[in-house]
């Protein structure tokens, strides 16, 4: 891939959340209340966790994003600094409270997530445009869509004659035009996102997956379809379609944060001058590890590095 290499490290644009996350035997249903087992606070939003992934694989990484002028907004910058992430485009705004999510995790390990955006609104397609220098001198650019999808088409069209490396998370899925999502190098969704882009039900299965991920790289030049404790399939334009089995965790405590730690880490490997299909693959191991433990961050261990 063109631009690969550690020299401009890795940019992140993406969400960053005060994640309040709440274990009980089950998730609560309508007008209940449940007494929960415990509580963990953390940082969160995909973005974060992206770049704290891409960290954590010793890699560098900025990230360009917004929190408010507030105790959570304060506290996430000093967390992500102390996860080794460069917090020089991270920005301070007045109008918005931080973005928290309300995530609750039941003792099977499912998880139900409820995101107030606040500050993440903020990063806006101006915001991008006045950052399209550092974005264009990135060796590989992470976009996911919990920030306006504005901004995010605002980004892609900034790279398009660029030679970064551009890793897109289309999660949650928003309507892009085909020519932005063409300039994805990696398009990477989970299975419920792979139906909704395609317009057909949800893949159930590797079989299905292929063909959703097959049909995904005719817009995109690759693409990764995850499937929970499946694995992943991948393929690039024109190559084949494999499936990469997720290795089977000693058990599974909280799934929150593993398909980011999945896209941070391929965008890792890619960085480091690896192929989509070797990057992936060690991508999808290290999403298995982030199962054990609870939070979305507070689940990664440093990952093994792909090599090239
Ligand atoms: N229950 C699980 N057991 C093992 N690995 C898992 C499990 N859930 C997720 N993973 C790992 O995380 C990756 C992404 O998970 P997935 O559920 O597909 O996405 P999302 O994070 O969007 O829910 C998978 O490809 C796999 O590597
Ligand atoms: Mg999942």
């Amino acid at each position: 891939m063109a631009g690969s290499g550690p020299a401009g490290g890795v940019l992140v644009v993406g969400s960053i959340n005060r994640d309040v996350t709440v274990f009980a035997r089950r998730l609560p249903g309508p007008g209940e209340t449940l007494i929960g087992d415990r509580v963990v606070y953390g940082l969160g939003g995909k973005g974060a966790n992206q770049a704290v992934a891409v960290a954590r694989s010793g890699i560098p990484v900025r990230l360009l994003g917004s929190v408010g002028n507030d105790d959570n907004g304060r506290l996430l910058r000093e967390l992500l600094v102390g996860y080794g992430v460069d917090v020089t485009l991270l920005q301070t705004t007045d109008d918005l409270p931080s973005g928290t999510a309300h995530i609750t995790v039941e003792t099977a390990g499912e998880n139900a997530i409820i995101v107030v955006p606040g500050a993440n609104a903020t990063t806006a397609p101006r915001l991008i445009g006045r950052f399209a220098a550092d974005l264009t001198a990135a060796s590989v650019i992470v976009l996911q869509s919990e920030i306006p999808a504005n901004s995010v088409l605002t980004a892609l069209d900034l790279l398009q004659d660029a030679s970064c490396g551009v890793v897109l998370n289309l999660a949650p899925v928003v309507e892009l035009p085909n020519s932005a999502l063409g300039r994805a190098d990696v398009l990477v969704v989970n299975a419920t996102e792979a139906g909704q882009v395609l317009g057909a039900p949800a893949p159930r299965d590797i079989r299905e997956a292929k063909a959703a991920a097959s049909a995904l790289a005719r817009v995109a030049r690759a693409a990764v379809v995850t499937l929970g404790p499946i694995g992943a399939v991948i393929t690039e334009r024109g190559g084949e379609t494999i499936h990469a089995a997720a290795p089977v965790p000693q058990h599974v405590t909280d799934t929150t944060g593993a398909g980011d730690a999945l896209v941070g880490v391929l965008a890792a490997g890619l960085a480091r001058g690896a192929g989509v299909v070797d990057a992936a693959r060690a991508a999808v191991d290290a999403a298995t590890m982030t199962v054990v433990s609870a939070g979305a961050t507070p689940s990664y261990p440093v990952f093994a590095p792909a090599t090239a």
